[in-house]
């Protein structure tokens, strides 16, 4: 089967980037990605790329290239639904604010509504292909819906799930270290996975994509997350051991790392893991172990959860302790808001519970983030529900300066590994601020030894 029109529901982080790197990469096929949210399609439509609504390193010039000749970004739906032969779910599955799985199932009421959709306004058959990241078993949930409510077309549904990391995602696109293909294993289903294998093939070479059935393919993304995550809290619950020992995090990642059968990557100790996918996943996985009777992998799982908890938490304590038990009406610099460096994504970012829980303790803060907007991280505070929005607005000052941030600050925190903070004239910030000048370095990027020789008190993480 050539596909010659592709769909995608969802601009987001992932929709977006996934669409415009296959776009630049098949000239050929016509792309279209819609999305309800009517504003969000305006900034894609910007005529100025900078202003895109997804920060990503490359990533400008690449919608620059194919947006307008086989790139489209529209609010008209149906319309891009109905000539597509190939139709990506790509919308967000946050997780259960109410009802039953609560706090950790997937609310799928997103994808139902997509399938619904698909089914409603289809005259021809479709591959409609899972990119979201959803539990294990939805694609039997999608074919239902497309079966029973139908105009009589076929569908067949594939699994494709996303590994990019946000930050690095226009390389991880166009050099996978895989991708992975679940579909049904009866002819049909291998047809349509054979035609989403060709697409990726145009510059992925063979080897690197691998097919699977649909639930191993819906496994694999949560369970590659599960694994990520977990080296994470498992660096961070040793961070805290190592700051009670002699040890230094630094130097046992690097010990540990060099063991081939370990690896050198994600074992940096932070102040926590945020984004959009980690807790989520975890949460999801836990839910289904549970929901299947499997008490002990769930609480196996959730420790990974509970531990970066703890993490966020104890950053902020130890911010208050060393501030000699309060931080009352003190200012305390925030550098950095994005959940990692290189985005402006800031879902379940540590800054923001680091933040809310010096706030509780009536801390005043100022922050300056390279790509986050105030009205982002006004909107985060306020979705904790914590304090009113007007509260909110009192106590946190976003800045567009560093120094300014930094200015008769009794302590500066780092929250995000930016690359731009290592290059600061910390000695001017250091004249600026209140003394003692603490620093709180959350992603062990600055030079401790450097920092001290200026005047600095300096925490790191692990150390
Ligand atoms: C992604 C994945 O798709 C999700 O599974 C993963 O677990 C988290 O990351 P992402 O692209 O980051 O989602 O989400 P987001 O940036 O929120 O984009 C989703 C878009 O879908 C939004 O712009 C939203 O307006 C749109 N949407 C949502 C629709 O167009 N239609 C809907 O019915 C629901
Ligand atoms: C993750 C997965 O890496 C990606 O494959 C999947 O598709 C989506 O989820 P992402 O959330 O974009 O990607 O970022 P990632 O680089 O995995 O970082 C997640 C969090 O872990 C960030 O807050 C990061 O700062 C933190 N982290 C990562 C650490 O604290 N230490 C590390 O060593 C690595």
């Amino acid at each position: 089967m050539n596909i010659t029109k592709i769909c995608c529901i969802g601009a987001g982080y992932v929709g977006g980037p996934t669409m415009a790197v296959i776009a630049k990469q098949c000239p050929d096929i016509q792309v279209t990605v819609v999305d309800l949210n009517e504003s969000r399609i305006n900034k894609w439509n910007d005529p100025n790329v900078e202003n895109i609504p997804v920060y990503e390193p490359g990533l400008s010039g690449i919608v620059a290239e194919a947006r307008g000749r086989n790139l489209f970004f529209t609010t008209e739906v149906d319309r891009a639904i109905k000539e597509a032969d190939m139709i990506f779910i790509s919308v967000n599955t946050p997780t259960k604010t109410y009802g039953a799985g609560k706090g950790q199932a997937a609310d799928l009421k997103w994808i139902e509504l997509c399938a619904r959709q698909i089914a409603r306004v289809s005259t021809s058959d479709k591959i409609v292909v899972e990119k979201s990241t959803l539990p294990v078993r939805t694609a039997s949930t999608l074919k239902d819906i497309l079966k029973h409510t139908g105009n009589n077309v076929k569908f067949q549904i594939l699994s494709n799930p996303e590994f990019l990391a946000e930050g690095t995602a226009v390389d991880d696109l166009l050099t996978p270290d895989r991708v992975l293909i679940g579909g049904d294993q009866d002819a049909e289903g291998k047809q349509a996975i054979e035609a989403l294998v060709n697409i990726y093939a145009r510059w992925v070479p063979k080897e690197r994509i691998l097919t699977t059935n649909v639930w191993s393919s819906e496994l694999s993304k949560l369970t590659a997350n599960a694994f990520l995550a977990q080296r994470v809290s498992s660096i961070n619950a040793l961070s805290e051991l190592c700051e009670f020992t002699e040890a230094n995090i630094g130097e046992v990642a690097r010990a540990i790392g060099t063991d081939s059968r370990i690896g050198p990557k994600f074992l940096k100790a932070s102040v926590g893991f945020g984004g959009s996918c980690f807790q989520k996943d975890i949460l999801n996985l836990v839910y289904i172990a549970r929901s299947y009777g499997l008490n002990e992998v769930a609480d196996y799982w959730e420790q990974v959860i509970i531990m970066n908890d703890r993490q966020k938490r104890r950053f902020a304590n130890k911010i208050i302790k060393t501030l000699y038990n309060t931080v009352n009406g003190k200012k305390i610099a925030f550098l950095g808001w994005a959940f990692k460096k290189d985005t402006n994504d800031t879902r379940e970012s540590a800054a923001i519970y680091v933040a809310d829980h010096l706030l509780y303790e009536q801390a005043k803060i100022a922050v300056y983030d390279p790509k986050v907007s105030a009205d982002q991280m006004y909107a985060d505070l306020d979705y904790l529900n914590t304090r009113t929005v007007e509260e909110n607005q009192l106590l946190v000052d976003v800045v567009q300066d560093p120094y300014e941030a930094c200015q008769d600050a009794h302590a500066v925190a780092i929250l995000t590994e930016w690359d731009e903070f290592k290059d600061y004239d910390w000695q001017k910030i250091y004249d600026a601020m209140l003394k003692p000048a603490h620093i709180f370095d959350g992603r062990n990027i600055l030079d401790k030894g450097q920092l001290e020789r200026i005047g600095f008190k300096v925490s790191a993480i692990g150390s």
